[in-house]
């Protein structure tokens, strides 16, 4: 068992301002079973050893880190992180992730072929904020549930975007009677849906409280409404047909940058609030892949202007000198000097590198991960941001 950061707390080191955010750390789970779920994706079930269960608890909607060494395009070995979703409303002892093959893709494409049943991986402890608002339940905590409100929740699910979905959509359904839930799902042909009889059982469980609405954008349904592409005619009339908007206590959104960007502005355009609405994206399509940073020695003339870095990590404080004309991130920087630098997507999409800025100040790109709030209290997305001031200091653990 590999515990790459020490001296986390038993809770995993959850942030008490921002459920659902934690200090993140990999250990090596055994894989206890794949299982086929269309031609391109598999469920993956790992097993939660009973002294890691604090570590392992989550709350619908959050995703887990996978590590694996394995050859790039060019036949190099290269160690890749890639995110996924959990599945299965939370379980002890177990974590399900479904990964679906990216064309072209390294890891999905590697799991997909090659990962079978007692294989052991490098597994992150949960994180990420798509979770709901509403008080649906603590880190497996039963007792906080809340089982009284009649909420609505509406998802739009796209691809893989199931996934995390699915997690939301079976704990509320299951926490609160009163609850209702809407989903709409778009996939390219009936073959690609993931989870089909996962969602089917659903409907059978809870008819009058599930509704379920698949869009197939290559294939011919009965309805022209959940035919072909969803765009934002498209959109409007299928809100329009199947929800009321206006009574939608919350919205999940997870699917291409595209399709999210686009309900999110017909939302917005219905007026309703972005504090009911949350979102995940899975990439932004330009990831910058920082893994090849780990432990590159850089060469720095003395005529060189730098920036100097500095990042606390698990109570320890490391330095690092970075070529102001290499406009690198944060987490670049503090990679070559440190490789458990915690860092998932790289895309400004999961929230895994967030840091707070306690010295100096930097600009972000993207962020398509942290609350407002959040950037309020000075944290920022450290695979985004690169500095403006000489010196910079930022705290991982704070
Ligand atoms: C929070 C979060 C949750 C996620 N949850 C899930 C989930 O539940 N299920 C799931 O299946 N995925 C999920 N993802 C996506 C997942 O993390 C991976 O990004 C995905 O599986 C692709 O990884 P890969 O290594 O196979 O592809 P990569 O090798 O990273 O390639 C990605 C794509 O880029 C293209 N590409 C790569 N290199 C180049 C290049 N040089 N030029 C042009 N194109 C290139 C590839 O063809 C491929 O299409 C999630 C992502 C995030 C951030
Ligand atoms: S590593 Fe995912 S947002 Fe920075």
């Amino acid at each position: 068992m590999t515990d790459t950061t020490a001296s986390l707390p038993t809770d995993g080191g959850v942030d008490p301002e921002v459920p659902g955010r934690r200090r993140t750390t990999f250990h090596t789970l055994t894989v206890a079973e794949v299982r086929r779920l269309t031609a391109d994706a598999i469920e993956v079930t790992f097993a939660v050893p009973a002294e890691l269960a604090g570590q392992y608890d989550y709350l619908p909607g959050q995703y887990v880190a996978l590590r694996k060494e394995l050859e790039d395009l060019d036949g190099n070995m290269v160690e890749l992180r890639r995110s996924y979703s959990i599945c299965a409303e939370p379980t002890d002892g177990e974590i399900h992730v479904a990964i679906k093959r990216d064309i072209g893709g390294i890891f999905s494409t590697w799991a997909n072929e090659s990962l079978v049943a007692g294989d052991t991986m490098d597994v992150m402890s949960p994180t990420g904020g798509f979770i709901s608002k509403h008080k649906m339940t603590g880190m497996n905590d039963p007792e906080s549930i809340d089982v009284e409100n009649e909420d609505t929740f509406v998802a739009v699910a796209a691809g893989s975007g199931i996934t995390p979905v699915m997690a939301i959509a079976r704990t509320v359904l299951a926490a609160n009677k009163n609850v209702h839930f809407d989903l709409v799902y778009a996939n390219k042909a009936a073959m690609d849906v993931m989870f089909l009889e996962e969602l089917a059982d659903l409907k059978d469980r809870y008819p009058a409280r599930f509704a379920l609405h698949h869009v197939l954008s290559r294939e011919q349904r009965i309805s022209p409404l959940l035919s072909g592409r969803i765009d934002s005619e498209k959109l409007n009339k299928l809100l329009g047909a199947v929800i009321r908007t206006d009574q939608v206590d919350e919205w999940f959104l997870c699917g291409p940058f595209e399709l999210v960007q686009l309900v999110r502005d017909n939302l917005a355009a219905q007026g309703v609030p972005a504090e009911k609405v949350r979102y995940e994206l899975f990439t932004t399509g330009e990831p910058n892949r920082p893994e090849g940073n780990i432990g590159r020695p850089v060469l720095i003339d003395e005529s060189d202007e730098t920036y100097s870095i500095g990042f606390k990590l698990d109570g320890l404080q490391g330095e690092v000198k970075s070529p102001v004309n290499a406009r690198e991130t944060v987490l670049n920087a503090a990679l070559r000097v440190r490789p458990d630098v915690p860092f998932a997507c790289a895309g400004g999409v999961c929230g895994t590198c967030r840091a707070k800025v306690v010295e100096g100040a930097v600009e972000m790109d993207e962020n398509y991960a942290l609350e407002p709030d959040e950037i309020e209290r000075g944290y920022v997305l450290t695979c985004q941001s690169r500095p403006t001031t000489e010196r910079v200091l930022v705290d991982y653990d704070a």
